[in-house]
């Protein structure tokens, strides 16, 4: 079978490094990739974004399966544009994307039906917005209501930070037309989880849970970024709180979607986080989590390509999917200065790694000179399986010592607040 997949992360190299252990692959081809990627796919420099060059691209390849794992080309209508062609793919329509591509559907979407998540009102207009902000509880949640590159949200602390936020979002447009909307919402106190699922519209199999870490330094400071490392399992989130977010959230969420007439067919992910009162969503994703990935998909024991033909075909439930009891830790390595401005191309060696460790690249390309050098703000993920969360966060720095590049710059703390939750 010839296999195509659509972006070019760190969570797409762990794709493809998974799909490539089914014995009846023979061709993966990545629609851009990356470099670091090569050994396992074939790049295609077509943007994911660029629907129109995809699909003329699919039509002269004989492409068997496709998998969309980024959520702009999903929201765009890349698998709705595939299956027109005849290529069943893994990854869900536009029309069930808006969960992830518009806050307010999914904030309405749970309100309707019963959903547990936070308090919020939806404007479209400045002065209604402002006018809110002056006499709502602090701290409050400012989000646009479209994709932002994950920089949409706000947490703001009192009516001066609300002003600057709207102002940016509403009247600046910083985020383009993502921002005419915003969702504002009560702010929520607890420990977060992430739990990605598999879903063909009728069955959901949640993965194992994980944990991201989005500040760019140590102790949880400085900016937010798209993920600076991960762990799983996720040690807050036991087998009772599995079972009730299944009883309240994941059940509940992929019949919503059934009965809005968009069933959700790929994977599901569920920001939640366990406040005092239960698990609540934060935020719904219509995709697998970057860097959540690079350490979720290292511990599934089962055929990934099997499980995605059975997500796209409708049976999941008789789908082999089972995990390993074992953990995992993905530690990124970025450019200086990430999520601002940083510099690149520098060069990327990388030495022989311990056993049970993996470097997923992100931000890496060949230069005129065929070295694989740096090319954006997350370069690489390096990830370590092994008993315990203790020895996987040890060997997954030890294995990171190994990979090299000037202007580097990665967390060293990946890891430790889960570890003193196990005491
Ligand atoms: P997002 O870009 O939607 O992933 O949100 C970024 C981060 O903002 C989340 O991971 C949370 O840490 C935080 N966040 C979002 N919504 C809330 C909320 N209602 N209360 C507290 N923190 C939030
Ligand atoms: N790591 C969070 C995300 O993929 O949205």
């Amino acid at each position: 079978m010839n296999i195509m997949v659509i972006g070019g992360g760190g969570r797409e190299h762990a794709v493809i490094r998974k799909i490539a252990e089914n014995k009846n692959v023979e061709t993966i081809f990545a629609l851009p990739g990356n470099a670091g990627m090569r050994e396992l796919a074939q790049c295609v420099d077509i943007a994911a974004t660029n629907i129109e060059a995809i699909v003329a691209w699919a039509k002269e390849h004989p492409i068997d399966f496709a998998v969309v794992t980024p959520d702009d080309p999903l929201a765009l209508g890349c698998v709705d544009a595939l299956e027109a062609l005849g290529i069943p793919c893994f990854g869900p329509t536009a029309a069930a994307a808006q969960i992830e591509a518009s806050k307010v559907f999914a904030k309405d979407l749970m309100q309707k039906y019963g959903i547990p998540t936070a308090a919020y009102a939806v404007f479209e207009e400045l002065p209604a917005a402002l006018e809110y902000v002056r006499t709502a509880p602090y701290p409050l949640v400012i989000k646009a209501d479209g994709l932002a590159l994950g920089k949409g949200v706000s947490i703001v602390s009192d009516v001066a930070q609300a002003e600057e936020a709207l102002r940016a979002a509403m009247e600046e447009k910083v985020f383009g037309n993502s921002g005419s909307r915003v969702v504002i919402e009560e702010y929520l106190e607890g420990p977060e989880v992430s739990v990605l699922s598999f879903t063909d519209g009728q069955t959901i199999v949640p993965m194992v849970s994980s944990m991201d870490h989005k500040r760019a330094f140590d102790g949880d400071e400085g900016p937010n970024t798209g993920g600076m490392g991960t762990i799983a399992p996720n040690p807050y989130y036991t087998e009772a709180i599995a079972a009730q977010c299944m009883e309240e959230i994941f059940l509940p969420t992929i019949q919503a979607m059934q009965k809005e007439g968009r069933p959700f067919q790929g994977c599901l992910y569920f920001g939640l986080m366990l406040t005092k009162d239960g698990p609540k969503v934060i935020e719904y994703n219509c995709r697998f989590g970057d860097p959540e990935t690079q350490v979720v998909l290292p511990l599934l024991e089962s055929d990934l390509l099997e499980i995605m033909m059975a997500v796209r075909n409708k049976t999941l439930a008789n789908a082999d999917v089972r995990f390993s009891e074992k953990s995992a830790c993905c530690v990124v390595k970025a450019s200086k200065g990430y999520p601002r401005a940083y510099e690149k191309g520098f060069v990327i060696t990388c030495g022989e790694l311990p056993e049970n460790t993996f470097v997923f690249y992100a931000g890496a390309k060949l230069d005129s000179a065929g070295n694989l050098v740096t090319a954006g703000g997350r370069v690489l993920g390096v990830t370590a399986v092994a008993a315990d969360l203790k020895s996987a966060i040890e060997l997954a720095y030890q294995a990171a010592e190994q990979v090299h590049f000037d202007n580097e710059a990665k967390r060293n703390d990946i890891g430790q607040r889960a570890l003193k939750i196990l005491g």
